[in-house]
């Protein structure tokens, strides 16, 4: 029987490919080298008891296992435990300590970290396995039944199929997931604007809603089966026909993108992450005026070749794609510029492509 268990997995980056997984799309993200840990063992007294520096301590009985109020931040952990009962597996009751460096509501999926480096603590405790993608998919059920979040799968399959120096493609449609080598000579600048994301899952549902209805508009399943033509063609109202191109424009990119990563085209890859970010900002309506602004300050910046936000939107990170010999320069002229326009400090990290889950 095994007593003591610890497990790891990292929050991602998105790249390209925004709000197009729950689209039945295609998307490019990559894990870093910030995650979570949780460690522990297994409790004999019915009780589950979960831990963490940032957020506290909570404990519940098994019996009454159900989202809580007073501890949201537990529910990641808890709605994981739910869903492997629910597959039938043997899971004991625990005791875990959560910690890390990866800061939640920042768009660098924290709650995907803390689900799967629960998923990965559990069944190591179980000494049970689970294919990557059921552990991605029961990880986003937590999210849509514990949680209330509606997200796609993207954050988990990059926290779990990370790999180090490469990018995560994931096809939606197909369920395809392909590591894809990095160009070499550059770095991936994240940069918090100091906006949390709290507020950010009832945006995140009615986007989803919006472009499920201009799905229903078109008579096609997902926006993955729409093209440009069709759009010019349909009578969407202007809101749902912004959502669709948002979606299809990404679509596209990710596509041209896969071209521009086998021929190590960083500069060109850059560009298309300029496009994406402008398309949030006009399109799907999911950047704020911090992001904008780090954006701008970061395409102004020598060395740098394109920047976007990065993960759900409404606050969060943004990433940057710049010259690696550069990176640091940029990072604190990149802080200085925003301090001086908002007076908050943002947090800016260089970020390594790092390997997935363990
Ligand atoms: C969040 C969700 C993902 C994805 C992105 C936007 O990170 O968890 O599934 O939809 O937003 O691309």
């Amino acid at each position: 029987m095994i007593v003591r268990a610890e497990a790891y997995a990292p929050g991602r980056v998105e790249l390209l490919g925004n709000h197009t997984d729950y689209n039945g799309g295609m998307v490019l993200g990559a894990a870093i080298d910030r995650g979570l840990n949780v460690t522990g063992r297994r409790q004999e007294d019915g009780l589950i008891r979960i831990s963490s520096a940032k957020m506290g301590s909570m404990e519940i009985r098994r019996a009454e296992l159900c989202p809580q109020t007073e501890h949201p931040w537990a529910n990641y952990a808890l709605g994981v435990v739910s869903e492997l009962d629910s597959l039938g597996l043997p899971i004991p009751n625990f005791s875990a300590w959560v910690d890390g460096d990866l800061p939640a509501e920042s768009g660098l999926a924290s709650s995907a970290a803390l689900e799967v480096a629960t998923a990965f603590f559990l069944l190591k405790l179980s000494r049970a396995e689970l294919p990557g993608l059921q552990i991605a998919k029961l990880c986003q059920r937590v999210e849509h039944q514990f949680v209330g979040v509606q997200s796609g799968l993207l954050d988990q399959v990059c926290s779990i199929f990370g790999r180090e120096g490469h990018a995560v493609f994931f096809d939606a449609g197909n369920e395809e997931v392909r590591t894809i080598p990095f160009p070499c000579g550059f770095a991936l600048l994240i940069a918090e604007s100091g906006s949390k994301r709290e507020l950010a899952s009832g945006l995140y549902n009615e986007r989803r809603k919006e472009t499920q209805l201009a799905a229903n508009a078109l008579g096609i399943p997902t926006l993955r089966d729409a093209s440009r033509a069709t759009l010019e063609k349909s009578n969407l109202s202007s809101v749902l026909l912004r959502r669709a191109n948002h979606i299809v424009g990404e679509n596209e990119r990710v596509r041209r993108a896969l071209d521009l990563l086998s021929a190590g085209d960083g500069l060109g890859f850059g560009a298309l992450m300029n496009e994406s970010h402008e398309s949030s900002r006009t399109n799907f309506e999911n950047s704020t005026p911090e992001l904008d602004l780090l954006v701008d300050i970061a395409r102004s910046l020598p060395g740098v070749c394109g920047a976007r936000l990065t993960g759900g939107g409404f606050g969060g990170a943004i990433v940057a794609l710049c010259e690696q010999a550069r990176a640091t320069v940029v990072g604190q002229e990149l802080a200085r510029q925003y301090v001086n326009h908002t007076k908050v400090q943002p947090q800016i990290s260089v970020c390594r492509i790092a390997n997935g889950a363990h």
